[in-house]
Formats: C-alpha cells, structure tokens, sequence
C-alpha cells in the first residue's frame, strides 16, 4: 500500500481518510488538488505531507505555460498554498524549501520543459531519500529493540505516513525482520483514529502480532507489566529535544517514565526544526469541533457542548529516552547532540 505514487505527470494519493473500509485513491492533477488532499488528511504523516507537497510543488510548475520570466511569482503562488495546508510537521516546509531552492539554481535554465523535469527530478529524490532514511531509522532503532517485546505505539508513522516503511512502525518492521519476537499495542488514537484504522491495518498486512488498546488504557498495560517499550513518530522536533507528535503522545511519555518504560521517538532529519529553540514555539494545529462530537459521521456528544480539538502536542525532551534518525540514536543531552547530528554529512 504506497500512501503516494508519482505517475508522470499526476500524484496518485491513497485515500487515507477511508481506510480500512475502503481502498480509494485520488488522482492528483494539480497542486490545487495535492493541497486540498493534505487539508482533508487523505494524505498525511510528516513525511508523506513533505513528499506530496514537493510533487505538488512540481504539479504547479507543469500548469504554468507562460514566459519563463513569469515562472518564479507563479511558482511562489503555488508555494503560498501548499505552505498553508497544515501547521505543524515540519517536513512540509523543509520540502516546499528545498523546491525552492532547487527552482532558484535554475535561474539561467531557459527552457520552461528543462526547469518542470528538474523539479521532477527534485520531488522524486525528496521522496527516495524518504525511502532510505526510513529503512536506515529501521536499522539504527533494531539496536534498542529487545529480542522479545511488547511494544506500544501512538497514532500511524508506517508506511501510510511516510513513502515507504515507516518511522516508528519501521523501527517494528526491522525488528520483526530480523526475527525478533515483537507485539505491538496500538494506541486507536482518538479522534481521527490513526492508531485502530491504520497502524492496525498496516501491522496486520506485515503478519506482525498486533493489539489494539483505547488511548485511556496504556496507564493500566504498562502498570501490569505488558509494555516493554514505546516508540512513536514525530511532527517537529525542536532544537532542544521537545518533540510535537499525535495528541496524546504527551501522556504515553509521561506515563512510561512513571513506569520505568523507555520511550523513544522515531523521526527522519527533516522533522528536526533547529529554528525552534524549544516545543512551546511549534505551532499545534486546531481541528474542527466536529471531530470530537461525532466519530466519523456518527453524533456521539450534545451537538451544542464546547469542543476543543487540538491534533498535536509536544512532548518535553526529558520523558525521551532517545531519539532515532537515518544518522543514528540521538540522547541527551539534546540541544548539544542534535545540532552535532545536524552538521554531520
Ligand atoms: O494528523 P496526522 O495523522 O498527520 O498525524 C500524524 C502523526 O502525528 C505521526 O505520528 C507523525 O506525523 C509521524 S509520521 C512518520
């Protein structure tokens, strides 16, 4: 199941929204469409909403069919829309800039066809490198994960929310690749469901032993001994370590201190924001009120009761045993160790 595919000349999107119900995907034909489709979270995950938005970005360049003069304010039209999609992954914005940036080394390519293969080409290895860096986080997170394990996880950062693998769930895949023996609890990670509609299914296709728990019980899972280790995906890490990630993250890293549990955080290099000196600076996304009055069409509360619907919240740095990256695990102390992993080759 690939969460996007580039077909040449259109983004093919899998339709997450429905999932697992139904398997839909939406042909995306330009970067208007690619940008609604992370608005409505048929695509999403950091890394994936990163790679989406770098193909709408080459989608945008492939509608324009004026002088090549006009190309840059167009294209800053078609950044200004993808960059307003969603707040919080950072993987977004590293991608729209190093789009940019690939679009402005073109500045003495005349040819309009040359430019828009280009960033093609640019949108393509933005997503390849997805790829490898997944598969290296998979390798670098199997050297924490015991030869037995329960392991709990939060929200989706699998496959569907990356171009292929995973982050945390990558982490899980190596492990249960290299014959380790793994459970996992899956968190359902209410209101949007990630956790029961699509971490469950993707553990399930892999053949990887898999409980799903509601969000309020992992307090009682770990209080009885059942989790050995948490390991969760990220939205943005800050400079500092604190990390935004699904809401509820916040609670299951507080929770596997109290219990002496470790609790790591799986996140390719482009979710690292150094810019953000610290978590209370990483904007948290606010989602409609109808999420939470209803599940998934269904009114489950007082249509007229008072909502509040954050989507993320930040975990501080001292409830993170580790970070794992492509480039290795990174511990505390973190404002030192992350800009150190940053200025590495
Ligand atoms: O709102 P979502 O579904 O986009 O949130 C996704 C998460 O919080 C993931 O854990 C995070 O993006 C990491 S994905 C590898």
């Amino acid at each position: 199941m690939k969460s996007i595919e580039w077909l040449g000349n259109s983004l093919r999107i899998l339709d997450q929204s429905k999932l697992p119900v139904e398997t839909v995907y939406r042909n995306a034909l330009s970067y208007k469409d690619v940008a609604e489709a992370i608005e409505h979270m048929e695509v999403r995950g950091a890394p994936a909403i990163g790679a989406a938005a770098a193909y709408g970005f080459a989608l945008g360049a492939l509608e324009y069919h004026g002088d090549i003069e006009g190309l840059p304010s167009h294209m800053e039209v078609v950044q200004d829309r993808l960059a307003e999609t969603r707040p919080t992954a950072v993987n977004l914005f590293w991608a729209l800039r190093r789009m940019e940036d690939r679009l402005r080394e073109c500045w003495d390519v005349e040819d309009l066809d040359e430019v828009q293969q280009i960033l093609i080409e640019e949108a393509g290895r933005i997503a390849e490198d997805d790829r490898r860096m997944n598969h290296l986080i998979g390798e670098h997170g199997n050297e924490i994960v015991p030869e037995k394990a329960n392991i709990l996880t939060h929200c989706n950062a699998g496959a569907l929310a990356t171009v292929e693998y995973g982050t945390a769930l990558g982490v899980i895949r190596a492990a249960h690749e290299s014959g380790k023996s793994i459970h996992v609890y899956a968190d359902e990670t209410r209101p949007l469901l990630q956790g029961a509609r699509l971490t469950a299914l993707e553990l399930l296709g892999d053949k990887i032993p898999v409980t799903l728990i509601a969000d309020n019980m992992a307090g009682y899972l770990m209080q009885q001994g059942k989790v050995d280790l948490v390991i969760v995906g990220a939205d943005r890490i800050a400079a500092n370590g604190d990390t935004a990630n699904k809401i509820g993250t916040y609670s299951v890293a507080v929770l596997a201190q109290a219990h002496g549990i470790p609790f790591y955080v799986a996140a390719p290099t482009s979710t690292i924001d150094l810019k953000v000196a610290t978590g209370q600076e990483i904007p948290i996304e606010e989602r409609p009120a109808k999420e939470i009055r209803e599940c998934f069409g269904v009114q489950i509360a007082p249509a007229e009761v008072n909502v509040y619907n954050p989507a993320f919240d930040v975990t501080p740095a001292k409830y993170i045993t580790g970070i794992i990256t492509e480039k290795g695990i990174v511990t505390a102390p973190y404002s030192v160790n992350l800009l150190k992993l940053m200025v590495r080759p």
